[in-house]
Formats: structure tokens, C-alpha cells, sequence
């Protein structure tokens, strides 16, 4: 019987795992069965079957459960009934997965001894969360989303998954696809911003990029696991863990997109999250789990249960016992509980009191066994040890965490163009708390991460200037309360031509549990970097967080921002590049940028209302412009572009036809540059009020100064699909309008009707 103690137990654990951590789709058409890709082939499903059918239930709901060794490792004496249960699984080699083991070498002994104990040599499948790189840490997915570049993503999570599989590891809990509208959220470094069209065409990269990956050696590949789903991401009030409650509309045209996307492109796993969906916890959640992901979708790989999300049903108050617990979560389509050991304790019970019927157990272990087929554990259930030495950290990886960095990069203001700096300047006053910060941007998230491989800002000036350019003073910590050390900084500053301060979160303000309520920057650095500006000298702000941040003052008192998030190992190189201008910045907002905390939530693809903001009685502040402080899809670049002559191909456009929509890009400016060209459609007069402005393309281009493209979107009807008031997903014939552009606020727009 589970006991208080048992979940006290629990609750400690989780605090003992966070300390160690830090040491749209473009629906074709709307709901419908994939494209007959079966990424499980009937030979694997057959195999899998026939292994189920000479196993004992015991076995079978071995496979079901999964446990953190890690935990284990850390906490021998906590959590014993666990731990114990833990012990036992891997004694008998009944297991089907650990997660959180040390290393390639723990991985070998733990599986070597799972697959010599289990009578049918079934091997376990050992996971890991590896959400930015392994210990090749790129940047936050938050900040390589800014990239607007699929291709990076898909290229840095390939690096990933082999840094982690050379290591043992063979299935990231990855990628974080929950879209969000709400900075608070601590999450938010982990989303790829609030968009379903850009969070599914980054899903779709990254699960290729980390799946379809084939190294050398043994051809293996490691399984994804898209989380958390669903809906997790719009936790009211932006509290990590709290209600979800969003109309059928919003779950199918806003957050679950990315999803699908992830499950087209071939996600082996799912994880299901830890909150409640309009009354139903997802791992309890029927019709998220079997009716659309299943059955709509044809999902063939593995449901796993977030953390102990078992457990959390009786807390959630919708089980009133664990073994309830249990029978919710199979029945809703759980197949693999992580960390409550439920599974194992009350499936037994419930299949032999006719409450679960054996058939569902044996699905579920299909699916499981499938899984480890496909990545070949069977033949293949050990890595080579001389493997990571070649991998991990390679000079391949640390180029492209240095891209990934450079290009998350987003110029938010650069007043009369004072960035680029000269490497000539005479003197360049360097402060802040995350100048010479190695530790926090790792970002959070980055358990494998080392803060000795990370590249301070300073370091990376220092590479770019001579010792005798800069003058260091660090001014304050990230949480101070003091400002004794002001003086010194200022000092600096003064006698500088310019000075880059660089100021933002630590870790623990982002990540899981880690949401804030306030979202200007943290301790005394407002008050640095203002006393800084009233010294009258050049003040150049690198912004380091995991989230967009509320600063409407320092828009109005810096010469110019660079926001830098947390960028990984290479993160000072990468900034250092831009600073000076060996490469341009490129990178694009994924997210609104509110005023206050008050706007939130605040985002780009929202409605008209009757009275769109204005004068008195309409949808606005008395006390605060409704405009975000930048906008979704915003960056600047060192060079200018124009955009002209938006044509249409046609201006009638039968369900059945596509329409070309062309715009010109010229570079205005002196340098080359890239751009983000962005496409965006309007239903005008649809039988279901309508977004504004819906992503539906975008293209990354690079002009040398002076240069002209012509930058072509096809549009189909499938662009142009809503969920009307049928309840169906379709495109409505009538009057259409899009906008490309920059971003979501300015760009030049056409109309044109689609006819039956
Ligand atoms: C997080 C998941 C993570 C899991 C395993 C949970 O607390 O919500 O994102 O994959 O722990 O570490």
C-alpha cells in the first residue's frame, strides 16, 4: 500500500532531481489519419507481438514502468518503497526503462544486468532529458526558434541525440513543443514560442533532426518524445503545474498543431502531461490520448506519463486511490508510467479483478517492445565505450553551438546604428553580472552541461579586442540587494568611449517550477544599468534570460539591446561575433515582448473584438498601450530592408487552385544581411471569428547590400483551413487577405477571394 510517506518521499525526490540539475501544423486539411507512413512496420509490430505472447503479466507490466536511476544514485536512503520496487524490476530484469543513468558505462552494467536477469532477454530503454544538447549545450529552444532556421534546429538536435546516445542514452525528452502565450511561465526557455505554425515547423525539424540521425558505428538512433502533451503551456497565470481549461478551438487549432507535426514526422514517443486539460489530467485524459492521438492521428509509439504523474492523480483529486490511479491512466492510454511504480503494483490486480481488460496491458507492451525494435536494442543493446570520446564536445558540435548561438540572437534597438562597435575603439567598459557569467548560460534544462566548456561574454570580447581596450567591473550579482559595488562600474563606464553591459536571469528563474510574477530584471540591475546611462556614455545592453522580459524602461534608455537569452557553450563567442559585427544579427522574436505583466497574456494571433483598441469604451488600457514593447516575429539587422511590389498570381483562388503570392526584398543598407520574410493570413468574414493575422510561411534570405529578391509563398486552401462553426476543419469561401512582411505588425497586404 502507498503511504504519505511514500509520497513525501516523492516530493523530496523531485526537489533532489531540480538540485541536480544544475550541478500548425500546416494541418493538411484538419484532422485525419496520417498519411499511411507506418513508422512501426508490420514485421516490428509482428515481432513485438509475438514476444508479448510468451510473456507473464508480471513481465508484461514490467515493461510498463519506468524509473529514475538517477535518483536512486542520489538519494540511496529516500523514497525506499521506490527504490526497492526499482531494485526489484532490474533483479528479476523486468524493466522497461530507466532514465537518468550516469553514463555510457552505467548504461552497459545496468543493461547487461537487466537483459542476463529477464528469461526472454528483453533490454530495457534508458532516457534522458537532453533538450538543448547533451553536453554540447546549444541555446535554449526559446532562443533557437528565434532562429526562424528549421534546418538548425534539426542539425543541432541530431548533434544532440549523438552526443547522448554515445553516452547510452537512448531516448530524449525532447522536443518541448507546448506553445505559450505567457512569460511567466518558467517553461517558456524550454517552448519554441507561441506560434503553432513556426512550433510545428520546428517539431517537424527537430524530430527528424534527432530521430533520423545516423551515425556510423552501430546506424543507431535514439527515440524523441515530443512533451509535454497537452495544453501544459497555458497553465493559468503562467503558474507552472496550474489548471488548463481552453475550448476545443484553441486545443486544436492553437496547441496542438505541434503535435501533430511531431507525430507526422515520426515521434517514437509522447509524453503526457502533468496538468489537468478542462477537467481531465492528461494521463488520465481519454480523448487526448486515445481519441485524437491515437485514433485521429494513428500515433504507433510509446505514451509515457511526465514524472510521477500518477501519483499526481490523487492529488489532482480525480483517483481515490493509486490503484484507481492506474486504471485511469491505461484506460485513457498511458502504456508507460514514469517514477510512481503504480503500474506495477496495481495492473496485476486490476486485470485479475476484471476492472482492466489484459488486453490493453498487452497493447501497451506492444507498443514498447515495438519501440526497442526499431532502434534495434534487440541486436544492438550496448554503446561502444570509445564512442563519446569522438563525439561528444567535437569540434562539429561546438561550430554549430556557436551558429545556433549567433543566430538565436536578437538586435531589439540599436539607436544611430552604434552596433556594430569597432574592434578599434579605444576603450570598451565591459559589466554586469553575466559578463563573465559561465554558469547561468547554460541556460535551464542542461543537466549534462558544464559550466568549464561555456564561453563567458568576456571571454569572447576578449578574443575580438586587447586587454588594454576594456575595462571590467562587475557592478552587482544577478540577485543582489547592494550596490556597493556600483561605484567601480561607474567608474569604468566613464572612462570609456562606450560601455556593453550585460545583465539577465540566473537558471533558477527559469525552467520547470520556476515561474515569476514580476518580469523586469531581477535585483539591482535596473539600477546599474540606469546609473549607467546617466553617466551620458554609450550604454550597449546584452539581455541574458530564459523568457521574454517586461523592460519598456530600458527600450527608452539604452543606445542598444541585444537580447542573448541563455545561449549554451559558445555563448560569448556568439555574441561577441554580433557585437562586432562579423556576422549580422538575424534572429526574429518567437514570442511577444510585453509592456507589463498586467498585458500578459499578450500575442500577436489575437482577434478583432467589437471594438479593436482605440478611443474610449474600446479594448484597451487607460493606463497602458495595448502594444506590446516588440512584437512577434521583431529583430533588427545592421543593414535595412525594403519591401515592394506584393503580387498575387490571381485574385480568385478556387478551393482546389493555389494562389503565388511575390514580394520584393531589397537590402537598403551598406552590409549584407539576412531577413526574415513573413507571410500571414486573414479569414475576413469566416462563420467563426478569426485571428487577425495567422502565420503561414516564412523564408530566410541573405542580401548583399543593394541587392533585390523576389520571394514567392504558394498559398492552397489547406493555408487557409479554420475549424468553422461545423466543428470541422475546412477552408471558407470569401474574402482574404495577407500580409508579408517583417513581422507580425508591419508588411504590405493583398486581398483576394476564395471561390467555391
Ligand atoms: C518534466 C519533464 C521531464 C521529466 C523527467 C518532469 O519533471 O516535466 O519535462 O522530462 O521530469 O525528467
Amino acid at each position: 500500500m502507498v503511504t504519505s510517506l511514500y509520497l513525501q518521499a516523492v516530493l523530496q525526490m523531485r526537489q533532489a532531481k531540480g538540485q541536480q540539475r544544475y550541478s500548425d501544423a500546416k494541418f493538411s486539411g484538419g484532422v485525419r489519419q496520417l498519411s499511411g507512413k507506418h513508422w512501426i512496420t508490420p514485421e516490428i509490430r509482428n515481432k513485438a507481438k509475438a514476444l508479448v505472447a510468451q510473456m507473464t503479466l508480471e513481465e508484461k507490466v514490467g515493461q510498463m514502468s519506468q524509473f529514475d536511476w538517477g535518483f536512486h544514485a542520489i538519494n540511496p536512503d529516500a523514497g525506499g518503497e521506490i527504490n526497492n520496487l526499482m531494485r526489484l524490476l532490474i533483479d528479476r530484469g523486468w524493466v522497461g526503462s530507466l532514465f537518468n543513468l550516469s553514463g555510457a558505462e552505467e548504461a552497459n552494467e545496468l543493461q547487461r544486468k537487466v537483459i542476463e536477469n529477464s528469461r526472454l532477454r528483453i533490454p530495457m530503454i534508458t532516457g534522458r532529458d537532453v533538450i538543448h544538447g547533451y553536453r554540447s549545450v546549444f541555446p535554449i529552444p526559446l532562443a533557437m526558434s528565434s532562429s526562424w532556421n528549421p534546418g538548425l534546429i534539426e542539425q543541432t538536435a541530431a548533434a544532440a541525440s549523438r552526443e547522448a546516445a554515445s553516452d547510452g542514452i537512448h531516448w530524449v525528452f525532447a522536443p518541448m513543443i507546448d506553445i505559450t502565450r505567457d512569460p511567466r511561465w518558467g517553461r517558456i526557455a524550454e517552448s519554441m514560442g507561441e506560434d503553432p505554425y513556426l512550433g510545428g515547423v520546428m517539431a517537424d525539424a527537430w524530430v527528424r533532426g534527432a530521430q533520423l540521425d545516423r551515425w556510423s558505428d552501430d546506424r543507431r538512433s535514439v527515440a524523441g518524445c515530443p512533451k509535454h502533451y497537452a495544453g501544459y503551456g497555458f497553465a493559468e497565470a503562467g503558474r507552472d503545474y496550474n489548471t488548463v481549461d481552453v475550448s476545443d478551438r484553441v486545443l486544436r487549432e492553437v496547441i496542438l498543431p505541434p503535435f501533430r507535426r511531431a507525430v507526422e514526422a515520426g515521434a517514437l514517443g509522447i509524453m503526457a502531461s502533468f496538468n489537468e486539460l478542462n477537467g481531465i489530467p492528461a494521463c488520465a485524459n481519454k480523448y487526448l490520448l486515445t481519441t485524437i492521438l491515437r485514433e485521429e492521428w494513428g500515433f504507433e509509439g510509446i505514451v509515457v506519463s511526465d514524472y510521477n504523474a500518477l501519483a499526481e492523480l490523487l492529488v489532482h483529486g480525480i483517483a481515490k486511490d493509486p490503484k484507481e490511479a492506474a486504471e485511469l491512466a491505461i484506460k485513457a492510454g498511458t502504456d508507460m508510467d514514469m517514477h510512481s511504480g503504480f503500474y506495477f503494483r496495481y495492473l496485476p490486480e486490476l486485470v485479475a479483478e476484471g476492472r482492466v481488460d489484459e488486453r490493453l496491458v498487452d497493447q501497451a507492451v506492444e507498443r514498447i517492445l515495438a519501440v526497442k525494435f526499431k532502434l534495434g536494442l534487440f541486436d544492438n543493446p550496448y554503446v561502444d565505450l570509445s564512442l563519446k570520446s569522438r563525439v561528444i564536445l567535437s569540434e562539429e558540435h561546438v561550430g554549430l553551438a556557436r551558429q545556433a548561438a549567433r543566430e538565436s540572437i536578437v538586435l531589439l534597438k540599436n539607436e544611430n546604428g552604434i552596433l556594430p562597435l569597432s574592434k578599434n575603439i579605444r576603450k570598451l567598459a565591459l559589466i554586469g553580472p553575466m559578463m563573465k557569467n559561465r554558469r547561468d548560460p547554460l541556460g535551464c534544462w542542461a543537466p549534462d552541461g558544464k559550466e568549464d566548456d561555456v564561453v563567458s561574454l568576456y571571454d569572447g570580447i576578449l578574443a575580438k579586442l586587447s586587454a588594454d581596450q576594456v575595462l571590467y567591473a562587475e557592478g552587482c550579482g544577478i540577485l543582489d540587494r547592494s550596490r556597493e559595488k556600483f561605484d567601480e562600474a561607474l567608474k569604468a563606464v566613464e572612462q570609456a568611449d562606450a560601455a556593453v553591459i550585460a545583465v539577465g536571469e540566473s537558471i533558477e528563474l527559469s525552467g520547470e517550477g520556476n515561474s515569476r510574477a514580476e518580469l523586469d530584471l531581477p535585483g539591482e540591475q535596473r539600477a546599474l544599468v540606469e546609473a549607467a546611462v546617466r553617466t551620458g556614455k554609450p550604454v550597449i545592453v546584452v539581455l541574458m534570460s530564459g523568457r521574454p522580459l517586461a523592460v519598456g524602461w530600458l527600450d527608452e534608455q539604452a543606445a542598444a539591446i541585444l537580447h542573448a537569452w541563455h545561449l549554451g557553450i559558445q555563448s560569448g563567442r556568439a555574441i561577441a561575433d554580433v557585437l562586432f559585427g562579423d556576422n549580422g544579427p538575424s534572429g526574429r522574436l518567437t514570442v511577444t515582448f510585453p509592456r507589463s505583466v498586467g498585458q500578459i497574456p499578450i500575442y500577436y494571433y489575437r482577434k478583432n473584438t467589437g471594438r479593436p483598441p482605440g478611443g474610449n469604451y474600446t479594448s484597451r488600457y487607460v493606463d497602458m498601450p495595448t502594444k506590446p514593447l516588440y512584437p512577434f516575429g521583431y529583430g533588427l539587422s545592421y543593414t535595412t530592408f525594403a519591401y515592394r511590389n506584393l503580387k498575387l498570381d490571381r485574385t480568385g483562388m478556387r478551393l482546389s487552385d493555389a494562389l503565388t503570392a511575390t514580394v520584393e526584398v531589397t537590402n537598403t543598407g551598406s552590409v549584407a544581411g539576412e531577413e526574415v520574410v513573413q507571410l500571414y493570413v486573414r479569414d475576413v468574414a469566416a462563420s467563426v471569428t478569426q485571428p487577425l493575422k495567422r502565420l503561414k510561411g516564412f523564408a530566410k534570405i541573405r542580401l548583399e547590400p543593394g541587392e533585390t529578391k523576389a520571394v514567392s509563398f504558394r498559398i492552397t486552401a489547406d493555408d487557409l483551413a479554420i475549424i468553422g462553426a461545423s466543428g470541422e476543419w475546412a477552408a471558407e469561401p470569401g474574402a482574404f487577405r495577407l500580409m508579408i512582411g517583417p513581422n507580425s505588425e508591419e508588411g504590405l497586404e493583398a486581398d483576394f477571394i476564395l471561390e467555391e
